[in-house]
């Protein structure tokens, strides 16, 4: 079969493309035949040694895969051959609070990840993918919108009748946008383009923030919002953004902290917090009780998946630095 690895952190050249075994499906295993998968900031940032967590050379990179499966080992309850799955991030959180190392085995950073045509997984680590999504599209689910969702629902749901601040237009918020459109809240967006400002309105914020022309959005999100702030901000910059998302966070609302997008920043100013009243929230993803529910939702409702573009597997050098380049709005997908 075809896999990449990526051999060194120091340019896209390390990103190879190999001739491997097949691998076969042991006890509780099923062997998939990857269709597609989607590309995620820590894919890049790994490239420039700009991802905080451990990783190591030489493994195929990425962590959000579809396919089909085409066998399965011993004792495999829950699929058969044909089945349309989506995997796990986090291959062994269930559901409930995370298991402690998780973040220490995740694809594409400890272990082998999804950029391949064949993968083997235990049956735990997959899901059925919705009826009504292409490979593609679910292929966009296992960390963007399952991270999403837990920003939006993981602790106090969010509901019609509150305000949601999103950042940027990557996969990630564009996810918890739609979601919020949802669940019936309005939204708040910041971008630094005209152009996605107007696409960001098509799929319904109600305010667009250039966060290049207004550095100080902070206030102008108290303003939109009659000096109350938002209930929740899906925090993606992190060092650069978390003193504007502070000035904007309600009192009882919740920074979801997620990324590091703005590495470049002076971070947390302790007093800035302390008088937020906010709760501040920094997690991994979500478990595959956090995807079903994904799965379910994009099942029932009339989303779909924001994809950007869509690469074959012979250009994933390319579909990287698409992503790389910034001019995306969603998700970058690898047709595999
Ligand atoms: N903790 C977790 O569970 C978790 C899960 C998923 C992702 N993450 C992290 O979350 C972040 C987003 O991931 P992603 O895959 O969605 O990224 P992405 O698709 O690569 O997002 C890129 C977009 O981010 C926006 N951006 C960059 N700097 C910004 C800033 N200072 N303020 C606002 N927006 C900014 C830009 O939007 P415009 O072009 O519109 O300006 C850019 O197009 C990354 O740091 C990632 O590692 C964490």
């Amino acid at each position: 079969m075809k896999a990449y690895r990526l051999l060194d952190f120091r340019s896209l050249d390390d990103l190879q493309q190999c001739e491997e075994e097949t691998p076969r499906p042991q006890r509780g295993e099923v062997l998939i035949r990857v269709r597609a998968v989607s590309l995620n900031y820590r894919d890049i940032a790994m490239l420039g040694n700009r991802y905080p967590l451990s990783h190591r050379k030489g493994l195929v990179p990425t962590s959000d895969g579809a396919g089909e499966v085409v066998d399965v080992g011993p004792d495999v309850h829950d699929f058969k051959i044909g089945d349309r799955v989506v995997g796990l991030f986090h291959a062994r959180w269930f559901g409930g609070r995370m298991p402690m190392y998780s973040n220490q085995r995740g694809y594409g950073s400890e272990n082998d990840g999804w950029l391949c045509e064949f993968k083997v997984v235990s049956q735990e680590a997959v899901v059925h993918m919705p009826d009504n999504l292409s490979f593609e599209e679910a292929a966009t689910l296992p960390c963007a919108a399952v991270t999403a969702w837990n920003a939006l629902s993981g602790t106090a749901q969010i509901r019609a009748g509150h305000t949601v601040l999103i950042q940027g237009t990557g996969g990630v918020s564009i996810f918890a946008l739609q979601f919020a459109r949802v669940l019936g809240a309005s939204v708040i967006a910041t971008t630094s383009s005209a152009a996605k400002a107007e696409r960001l309105r098509q799929f319904g914020a109600s305010e667009v923030i250039n966060y290049q022309e207004e550095p100080h959005w902070g206030e102008r999100v108290r303003e939109l919002t009659q000096g109350k702030g938002v209930d929740r901000i899906v925090e993606v910059g992190g060092p650069g953004t978390i003193a504007e998302s502070l000035r904007a966070i309600a009192p009882g609302g919740e920074i979801a902290s997620i990324g590091f997008l703005s590495a470049q920043g002076a971070g947390i100013d302790f007093l800035a917090l302390f008088g937020s009243l906010a709760t501040f929230r920094p997690f991994s993803v979500g478990s595959r009780e956090t995807l079903e529910d994904v799965c379910a939702i994009m099942a029932m409702s009339n989303i779909k998946p924001a994809i950007d573009r869509i690469f074959e597997f012979n250009d994933a050098r390319a579909a990287y630095a698409h992503l790389d380049s910034g001019s995306h709005f969603g998700k970058v997908v690898v047709r595999c």
